[in-house]
């Protein structure tokens, strides 16, 4: 009996090895060009990222950056080349089109995979103080019903469904939105949902660079009340539990 725990003990061993090796993903560019971008700039055209995503990458919500620190490499290069081709529009401080375009094509991957590597510790936004400071935020536990389950009687999936628990990315073209910051979130949100009747070349609140306009679908059935309270759970899930530990996939 004892020999047969051992064993399978080696057996769950070498499934776990197996997989964290399928699992690894492989770089888009030099993380190490990358980091030299993100720090200090390049050119005339192109600040240091950091000034406005933080040395560590988590964003900040009086600037309405989003967190970059460890998103799926393949989702950043994306959104990289699509603020470059004018495909998404930064409305917020109408920067990231013109940084994009100052970037070749292979810087704008090395910054990819650069941020990518950054393990910041894990920090969501500090609703507390926001509310202190006066803002409307949302209701955390009603937005974890519509990340978990959706509300099937007005056709809202489960975030869960593309996102993966916690919203910490099911990999490639589906990003992690746990974690991520709550003014960004909301902004995202509401620009996906413009997006179903407004092009972002009309109307640059509007986003709609989403792959077969998937996020503008499950926007579009989300009230402002919605947004809020899945901005304020999200941002504070953590991407594993003691009760789902499993890494998440990039
Ligand atoms: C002047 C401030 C500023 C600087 C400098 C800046 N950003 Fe941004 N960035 C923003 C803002 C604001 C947004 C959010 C835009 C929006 O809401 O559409 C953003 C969004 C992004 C996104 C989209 C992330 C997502 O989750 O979809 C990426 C990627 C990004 N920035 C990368 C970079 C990189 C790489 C650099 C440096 C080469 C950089 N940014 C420099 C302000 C800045
Ligand atoms: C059918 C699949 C699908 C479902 C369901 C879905 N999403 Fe998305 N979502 C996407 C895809 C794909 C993108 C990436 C768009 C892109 O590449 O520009 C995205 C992007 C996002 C972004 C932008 C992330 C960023 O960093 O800018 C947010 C925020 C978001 N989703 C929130 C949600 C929320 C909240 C829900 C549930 C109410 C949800 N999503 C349900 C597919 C989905």
């Amino acid at each position: 009996m004892k020999r047969l725990m051992m064993l399978s003990a080696a057996a769950l061993l070498s499934v776990t090895w197996m997989s964290s090796q399928v699992m690894a993903v492989e770089a888009v560019g030099d993380a190490g060009k990358g980091r030299v971008i993100f720090e200090q700039g390049f050119g005339d055209d192109v600040p240091a990222c950091a000034g406005c995503h933080g040395m560590g990458g988590m964003g900040a919500d009086d600037m309405g950056t989003p967190r970059l620190a460890y998103q799926v490499q393949k989702y950043i290069w994306k959104q990289l080349e699509d603020f470059a081709a004018d495909k998404r529009m930064d409305n917020t401080m109408y920067q990231m089109n013109d940084i994009a375009k100052a970037l070749t094509e292979e810087q704008r991957r090395d910054v990819a995979a650069y941020v990518h590597t950054l393990k910041t510790p894990f920090m969501g936004s500090d609703l507390d103080q926001m509310r202190k400071d006066g803002e409307e935020i949302g209701v955390g536990y009603k937005g974890q019903v519509i990340v978990e389950y959706g509300i099937g009687s007005r056709g809202v999936p489960a975030c869960m469904s593309c996102h993966a628990f916690h919203g910490r990315s099911a990999g490639n073209m589906y990003p992690a939105i746990g974690g991520q910051r709550y003014v960004y979130l909301k902004h995202e949100l509401e620009a996906f949902r413009l997006g179903n009747t407004t092009k972002s070349s009309d109307d640059d609140a509007a986003r709609d660079n989403d792959p077969m306009a998937q996020m503008r679908k499950v926007a579009a059935t989300l009230t402002d009340e919605d947004i809020a309270n899945v901005a304020a759970f999200l941002t504070v899930a953590r991407p594993a539990t003691s009760g789902n530990p499993s890494a998440p996939r990039r």
